[in-house]
């Protein structure tokens, strides 16, 4: 009867077909390795904040008069309210440290390079989105942190000349942060951007398929197949094996997922800031104002620079620069495991760097601080300029024919 459903359903629908281009038949790399979990992992949480986006909708009222009191109403009054809400925030906080992971993963493999470049610049478009997602979405409980930091963020757009002043009204809907702009960014969290958010992740896995994955050696798997069935040699179905590692590595991040949720929902001040625990008040300015941990790189760099506008200038380079990784890095190996020690010792530092900024950021402004944040966004940025210069000509090792184990 199984059978039978199944070609009726194929004689219409292609389902069999996908599952096997897909699943059954995408031959990956059979060396993945841990860095290969995040991927699956990001899908997952993607998931996740959907569902539990959609039950938060339920009760939340996108009203700046109501906003606050109906979280708090879920946190109290709506059964398993406190659950639905804290899988929220705690997978907000997990999409950023997998994706982080998982990007941290494509620049050590060289998986941004031909041809794999729209894979990455899928890949930048989906970090965007999500910044964006996670910006709105944090002005929605209407907390104190909520409406100074939207504050702060949109503000920074009136430093751009000619038209910063009206942009910034623009974006707000009124002159200050208000109803206007919590109802839009309400409209924007709950369904444009995760619409396209969908939309990009669908576009990053279908580039990915055309071309098949890189992996830890950077070795092209389809440059040896087997001359009978046309199957890479180095490859190995999805599903089962990959399917099943990926849900051992499920596992595991369940494991930290709930014990932050159970134990540490607002992350010492660091997932969810104590501010944003007193409702909002437009005549109260709290005494620090930081964005959420995975902001503040990128905060840190806008602080060091002294003047507003080549602040806000240096604070979108830092991420548009990524975008063209495929372009900046000149080397012809992928992989970290076959490239010079300055390649090594310059992403080291690049990840150094972005870890000292975020932790900078988040520290109350003093001279020593200032200077910290200068001398690391110099490294940031002096990533690029050295990756290029020396990406040229590097002296790489010899990278093996066939993918080791
Ligand atoms: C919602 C966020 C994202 C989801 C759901 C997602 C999903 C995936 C999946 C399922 C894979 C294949 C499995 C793997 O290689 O780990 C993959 C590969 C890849 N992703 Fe993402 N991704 C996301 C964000 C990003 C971002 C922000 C970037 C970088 C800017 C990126 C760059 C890549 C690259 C370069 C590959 C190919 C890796 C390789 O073959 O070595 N992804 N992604």
């Amino acid at each position: 009867m199984g059978k039978n459903l199944l070609a009726w359903i194929d004689d219409r629908f292609p389902l069999t077909k996908l599952w096997n281009e897909h699943l059954a038949e995408y031959y990956a790399p059979k060396n993945f390795n841990f860095w290969y979990f995040f991927g699956s992992l990001a899908l997952l949480v993607l998931v996740i904040q959907i569902i539990s986006g959609i039950f938060l909708t339920m009760h939340y009222k996108p009203d700046a008069a109501e906003a606050f009191a109906s979280v708090e109403y879920i946190m109290r009054d709506v059964p398993y309210g406190w659950l639905i809400r804290y899988i929220h925030s705690t997978g907000a906080t997990a999409f950023f440290i997998v994706v982080y992971l998982h990007m941290l993963r494509g620049l050590m493999y060289g998986s941004y390079k031909k041809p794999r470049e729209l894979i990455w610049l899928f890949g930048m478009f989906i970090y965007l989105a999500l910044m964006a997602e996670a910006f709105m979405g944090y002005l929605l409980p209407w907390g104190q942190m909520s409406y100074w930091g939207a504050q702060v963020i949109i503000s920074l757009f009136g430093a751009i000349p000619v038209v910063g002043d009206d942009l910034t009204l623009w974006i707000r809907g009124d002159f200050v942060i208000s109803d206007a702009t919590l109802n839009r960014f309400f409209a924007l969290h709950v369904i444009a951007v995760p619409l396209v958010l969908v939309f990009l992740v669908v576009a990053h896995i279908i580039a990915l398929h055309e071309v098949g994955s890189n992996n830890p050696d950077g070795v092209e798997i389809k440059k040896h197949k087997d001359p009978v069935t046309h199957i890479p040699l180095d490859g190995i179905p999805f599903h089962p094996y990959y399917t099943v590692k990926d849900i051992a590595g499920v596992v595991v991040f369940l494991f930290f997922f709930a014990t932050i949720m159970f134990y540490f929902p607002d992350g010492g001040g660091y997932f969810l800031e104590h501010a944003n625990f007193i409702a909002s008040d437009p005549l109260k300015t709290p005494e620090h104002i930081a964005p959420v941990w995975y902001f503040t790189p990128f905060y840190a760099i806008l602080r060091a620079v002294p003047d507003k506008l080549m602040g806000v200038g240096a604070m979108f380079a830092a991420i548009g620069l990524l975008f063209f990784m495929p372009w900046i890095d000149r080397c012809k190996v992928k992989s970290i495991r076959y490239r010079s020690g300055i390649y090594k010792a310059n992403l080291a530092a690049f990840v150094v760097s972005f870890v000292v900024l975020g932790w900078a950021a988040m520290q109350p402004v003093n001279e020593v601080i200032t200077m910290t944040s200068r001398v690391f966004s110099v490294i940031y940025f002096g990533f690029f300029i050295v990756l290029y210069i020396t990406s040229k000509n590097e002296a790489t090792k010899p990278v093996p024919d066939r993918v080791t184990q």
